[in-house]
């Protein structure tokens, strides 16, 4: 039996418990439909800077639920086995999985016996649809065929084909997606409306798609472009973005990486597309050579780094640039996957960084080597004059094993 002071945290916890024992508590989440964040949106002109690559996947599969957003629990794969069958079995192949809802279906909970509509999209434009989908297509022959394909292009070829919006409003998840998923669903079919082209394009709503912070966020199908930091003005821009063959340069602003591409392939279409490329003067650069700060870290193995980094930058986005041991940062700081642990160790005094957020501290309950007081995760750590000011002083920032 195991014993759980009331004083442990759910970190605590997961450190001190084994792994069988630990899955068991993240499967005992309490599902709720109230917001996880009441205040703090942070003003629009202060949006956050977009990490412009998601997490490389070979394709992404929707299941069309019957069940509206307002009845999803936090974590949709606690109600739906079949969704948490299909993520497990499919991320294992390179496919991201998610759930979405077309307004058709007024189910208030999952059916015992799932079977659901089910899309699968690659980058190129390609896709495969399955009507009936339930427990028994999953391990499908056909499916796994089709699996097989492999992308042409790494643009949109036809681009003529129907397109969709999928915003994603999963409100018990974190409010901020439905406080500005919201609205914004409701101005862009206002505006599809308006343009007399709803034959053209459609608004879906889409389950938690990760970095609630860059809220609201879209994906747009059938590019698989995922744009971020949205609010209900940019509606119009988004339907001329996809109705035209030559997309809105302005909306390339808010992209944030293409679902189906690896790191590199969505490397090569951001230099294409960065609305700001081009615009850096040699005054610029000097500018940025004034703007870098020293930092000092410590590999596992003891090793001394002393670094050159940008201020205002995040300490993964150091690490990459430097080639630092360890910091792999595999969800793009969408505070994922933790693989950007690091220790900011309490002397010669704490470090002057933020307290960790509520979901840096979920996620780091899933850090490798978490030492209590000491483990952040790198891409929530911005540089800061006072950080460089705490490694002259002796402060080191220490690189886990991994
Ligand atoms: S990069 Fe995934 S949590 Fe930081």
């Amino acid at each position: 039996m195991i014993l759980l002071s009331p004083t442990f945290t759910l970190r605590q916890i997961r450190h001190r418990l084994p792994i069988n024992a630990t899955q068991l508590l993240q499967n005992v989440r309490p599902t709720h439909s109230a917001p996880k964040h009441t205040t703090g949106l942070p003003d629009p002109i202060e949006w956050l800077t977009l990490p412009r690559s998601l997490s490389p996947r070979k394709a992404l599969m929707l299941l069309s639920l019957p069940v509206s957003p307002k009845h999803w629990p936090s974590h949709l794969e606690m109600a739906s086995p079949l969704l948490a069958t299909a993520s497990a079995h499919f991320k294992s192949k390179g496919i991201a999985v998610n759930a979405i809802y077309d307004g058709i279906g007024d189910q208030t909970s999952f059916a015992a016996e799932e079977e659901y509509p089910v899309k699968i999209y690659w980058p190129d434009g390609y896709s495969r649809s399955y009507n009936n989908f339930n427990m028994d297509s999953i391990s499908s022959d056909d499916i796994l065929k089709d699996l097989e394909y492999t992308v042409k292009s790494l643009d949109v070829t036809e681009y003529e084909k129907p397109k969709e919006i999928l915003v994603c409003t999963h409100g018990s998840r974190d409010c901020r997606c439905s406080d500005r998923g919201g609205p914004l669903v409701e101005a862009l079919r206002e505006a599809i409306e308006r343009r007399g082209v709803s034959d053209r394009i459609q608004v879906k709503e889409i389950a938690h798609v990760g970095g609630h912070k860059y809220a609201a966020n879209v994906i747009l199908l059938p590019s698989l472009d995922m744009l971020s930091n949205l609010t209900l003005e940019h509606a119009p821009s988004i339907i001329s973005h996809l109705l035209s063959p030559k997309p809105n340069t302005k909306i390339w602003a808010h992209w944030r990486g293409r679902y189906g591409l690896t790191e590199q392939e969505q490397a090569q279409i951001w230099d294409r597309v960065n609305p700001e490329k081009g615009q850096n003067t040699e005054k610029g650069k000097v500018h940025e050579e004034r703007d870098k700060v020293e930092l000092r870290f410590k590999t596992f193995e003891g090793e001394l780094k002393v670094v050159n980094a940008k201020l205002g930058s995040n300490l993964l986005e150091v690490g990459k640039e430097n080639d630092l041991p360890s910091l792999e940062g595999v969800c793009g700081g969408n505070l994922e996957c933790a693989t950007c642990h690091l220790y900011l160790a309490p002397s010669p005094f704490p470090a002057p960084t933020s307290e960790p957020s509520e979901e840096e501290d979920d996620m780091l309950g899933y850090a490798l080597g978490y030492r209590d007081g000491e483990s952040r995760l790198g891409c929530q750590i911005k540089v800061t004059k006072e950080l460089s000011e705490w490694c002259k002083r002796g402060g080191v920032i220490g690189l886990p094993r991994f």
